[in-house]
């Protein structure tokens, strides 16, 4: 599938030996999260604030008008935002999770409870902050990674009903639905299910909100996979999501296609009067939000490239492909292929290792040590249950590795390049070591951890007797 766009400023990327790879992810305490990014030839930690920008975004970026308060380009910025979701209180922020703090610390009271599909690491972390619990219901077909089912990252309505009207309804305070489903596959989240979620809201006098990083992707998988929204544009698939919702918190990393930026929508004017006082005093003046003025001219022109249906049929092409090539080498994706990221089953493909050594943190060293490619955990690792020792109590349901796919960044024939170094630890896995916890933080571990390897297969080898 043809790109609608073609390349005109590049950057090299850096090859290292084995040897150097070898060294660098020993002195990183093997978490890719630490190596340098001049230490990695194919990068796909995160798909946040790493696409590329477009002429026309660079062209309005030097029009960026950076007075303190009232800036042109807000104003740009907060119209094109206003057009796409129809909120009538806009506010800008840096990154998503500062959206999600100013959110939750004006909307969420200690002890109450967020419900959501699933919570992304930093909004669940947000949560906790603001004194309440996050509690995840998704969807239980999800659980089958195999199947083919069209919206897997729906939130289980029925779980949502009870919870709503049983004897903790009282104490849940926001149900915030993430679009895409990033916790859980990349998977989309179908408009019947907002509408479902919306109706229940209503019965139950809580606040609906969305995560929407991924508004546009969201939007392209529900008019390839719902009927009912079929021959809509990707522009008014996501509009009439936002319409559902009494508000969002969205990270602009993502389908804003540029490198920072976020906002909140809101309708009712009480809360966005708390938000705006919050954000004054913590993010900067409501017209700016902590970003300069040449970041919301990016920011409003990419908002209207991201929409392209152009665009996203050939990204979601090309992550399809990738996953096609990724199933044909023998190793088994997350199904159906989403589009900002593929989930690899390292479970399955490496039976030798146990929860506690952590196959799919054991998959992502293995395709740096052999391919300098970094990707990121969401396996035990990230979510297991552990002892003050970091001994593995409750290991998480799937060993998963994200190969997340920065925007307009990679080629086909760099995602041939990924797809042939899995093939050959696919013929050899038992080769893959296991790995164990050295230390870790109490919050967001997987971020600062640092382990060593189990098995002597990614040892120093001047360490090794005799050597
Ligand atoms: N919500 C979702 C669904 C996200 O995926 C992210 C970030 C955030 C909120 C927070 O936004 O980074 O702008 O503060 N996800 C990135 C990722 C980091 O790699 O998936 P942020």
């Amino acid at each position: 599938m043809l790109p609608p766009y073609r390349i005109k400023v590049v950057e090299p990327i850096p090859f290292l030996s084995a040897e150097d790879r070898r060294q660098a992810l020993e002195e990183a305490g093997y978490n890719p999260f630490n190596l340098r990014a001049d230490q990695i030839t194919i990068d796909l930690l995160s798909d946040s604030g790493t696409g590329a920008t477009s002429a026309a975004q660079e062209a309005a970026a030097a029009l960026g008008d950076e007075s303190y308060a009232g800036a042109r380009s807000w104003f740009r910025f907060r119209n094109e935002v206003h057009d796409l979701t129809g909120y009538p209180h806009i506010l800008p922020v840096h990154q998503g999770r500062a959206g999600e703090r100013v959110l939750f610390t004006s909307l969420l009271k200690p002890g109450q409870i967020c419900i959501s599909n699933t919570h992304f690491d930093t909004t669940g972390a947000n949560v906790k902050l603001a004194g309440a619990k996050p509690l995840d219901l998704p969807d239980p077909r999800a659980a089958d990674l195999d199947s083919q089912e069209p919206f897997k990252g729906n939130i289980d309505l029925d779980a949502l009903e009870r919870t709503l009207g049983g004897p903790e309804g009282h104490r849940v305070g926001l149900v915030l639905m993430t679009i895409t489903n990033n916790g859980l596959g990349a998977q989309p989240v179908s408009m019947a299910n907002l509408e479902a979620v919306r109706e229940l809201c209503r019965r139950h006098r809580v606040p609906f909100f969305l995560d929407a990083a991924r508004f546009a992707e969201n939007a392209w998988l529900v008019g390839q996979r719902e009927p009912a929204y079929r021959g809509w544009t990707p522009r008014q698939i996501a509009t009439r999501a936002f319409e559902l919702a009494d508000g969002c918190v969205v990270s602009l990393k993502k389908d804003g296609l540029s490198a920072i930026g976020g906002f909140i929508g809101l309708r009712d004017d009480d809360l966005h009067a708390g938000c705006e006082a919050n954000l004054i005093a913590t993010e900067g003046f409501s017209t700016y939000g902590g970003l300069a003025g040449h970041d919301l001219e990016r920011l409003a022109q990419g908002l209207r490239e991201v929409v392209d249906p152009a665009y996203l049929r050939a990204r979601a092409a090309s992550t399809a492909r990738l996953a096609r090539m990724i199933n044909e080498a023998g190793v088994e994706t997350v199904q159906p292929a989403g589009i900002h990221a593929l989930y690899l089953n390292a479970g399955s493909l490496l039976p030798h290792l146990a929860p506690h050594e952590f196959p799919g943190h054991s998959l992502g060293c293995q395709l740096y040590l052999d391919g300098g490619i970094r990707c990121a955990e969401l396996g035990s690792l990230y979510l297991g249950g552990m002892d003050a020792k970091h001994r593995l109590l409750t290991p998480a349901p799937f060993e998963l590795v994200r190969l997340a796919i920065p925007r307009r960044v990679y080629t086909d024939t760099h995602f041939e390049y990924v797809a042939a170094v899995l093939a050959e630890i696919a013929k050899e896995p038992e080769r893959v070591s296991g790995y164990r916890i050295v230390s870790a933080p109490p919050l967001l571990r997987h971020f600062k951890v640092r382990l060593a390897p189990t098995t002597t297969a990614v040892r120093n080898p001047a360490d090794e007797p005799g050597a």
